[in-house]
């Protein structure tokens, strides 16, 4: 199966599962569920919970084993772009191609809806330890808690808002980059390798190949708003420029971006190898998301 066959499988299984187990507007208040699934039905790529379920597809070819975390990490993922959206933060208008939920629902009922996401995902995760409490289910949901909280994203996202203006140096930026993108990304591999089962030292290298995966992701993520169109992107370009971000663009310039992300791009690569066929989808993923346009 190719890269792109099996991208569409797990994401599809990821949606379907995303649609059964998110209320509609039908459950009451339904503004909130409605404003929930505005935002997580508008067509994102689906990559962390997608990482996940073929984390776990390395250690046991059962991959339903991660869903709940993969579920929880998507939505997790989607409030976490709600309010990177807000006024209050990057203040944009556009996300995954529709208006930002705040600008289709007001900025009260989309810092609900991305609290909603976020404390439902926790629910989702504790009903899967409830129902297995495994150790392996206990260290997915402890992946994905740190990964999305003070020891990653969240830290990340809040150097970030207040560095605006400001110049920073690569440790800063770094810091930043590892934390608001890399942690979840690392969170999404780890979760699903420990729900297959997974020994430490595996998830160990999994872990490392995924911080340069990551951080690939999010320098690529700040060229794309430098060279990148709206069309491609579903969300402004220029966001940066208008905060006054600074980012590995403005650090290093835009042909110096191209060949650290292709380092970082490559080093991962050498990372998930470790795994040889079994890691196929690492490898070729990786390589897809050097070139990716959105
Ligand atoms: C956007 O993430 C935010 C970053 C961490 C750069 P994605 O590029 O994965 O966004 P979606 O999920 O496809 O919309
Ligand atoms: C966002 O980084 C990282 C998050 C945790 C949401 P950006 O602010 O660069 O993401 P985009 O460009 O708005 O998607
Ligand atoms: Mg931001
Ligand atoms: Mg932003
Ligand atoms: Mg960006």
């Amino acid at each position: 199966m190719n890269l792109k066959e099996s991208l569409e499988i797990k994401k599809q299984f990821v949606d379907n599962e995303l649609d059964k187990i998110i209320p509609d507007e039908t459950s009451y208040p339904g503004i909130l569920f409605k404003s929930m699934r505005y935002s997580v039905f508008a067509g994102g790529k689906r990559l962390r919970p997608v990482m996940a379920l073929a984390a776990c597809e390395i250690f046991d070819e059962d991959i339903s084993k991660a869903m709940p975390f993969a579920c929880a990490l998507e939505m997790i993922h989607t409030y976490s772009l709600i309010h990177d959206d807000l006024p209050a933060l990057d203040d944009d208008n556009f996300r995954r191609g529709r208006l930002t939920n705040h600008k289709a629902f007001g900025e009260n009922i989309a810092i609900l809806a991305g609290d909603g996401l976020l404390s439902y995902a926790f629910e989702v995760m504790a009903n899967a330890v409830a129902k297995n409490p495994s150790a392996a289910n206990a260290k997915a949901l402890q992946a994905v808690a740190f990964a999305a909280g003070v020891n990653g994203m969240v830290a990340g996202q809040a150097l970030d808002v207040v560095s605006e203006g400001k110049p920073l140096t690569k440790q800063q930026l770094d810091f930043i980059n590892i934390n608001k993108t890399a942690a979840m990304i690392v969170g999404s591999v780890k979760a699903g390798a420990y729900a297959a089962g997974a020994e430490e030292k595996d998830v160990d290298i999994l872990e490392k190949a995924a911080i340069k995966l990551g951080l690939a992701f999010q320098i690529q993520d700040d060229i794309l708003d430098v060279v990148g169109t709206f069309e491609d992107l579903g969300k402004a370009i220029h966001s940066d420029e208008k905060n006054e971000k600074t980012t590995y663009v403005t650090l290093f310039g835009l042909e110096r971006c191209k060949e650290i992300v292709e380092t970082l791009s490559n080093e991962a690569i050498e990372l998930f190898s470790h795994f040889g066929e079994k890691a196929e989808f690492f490898v070729e993923l990786t390589k897809y998301l050097v070139d990716r346009k959105s």
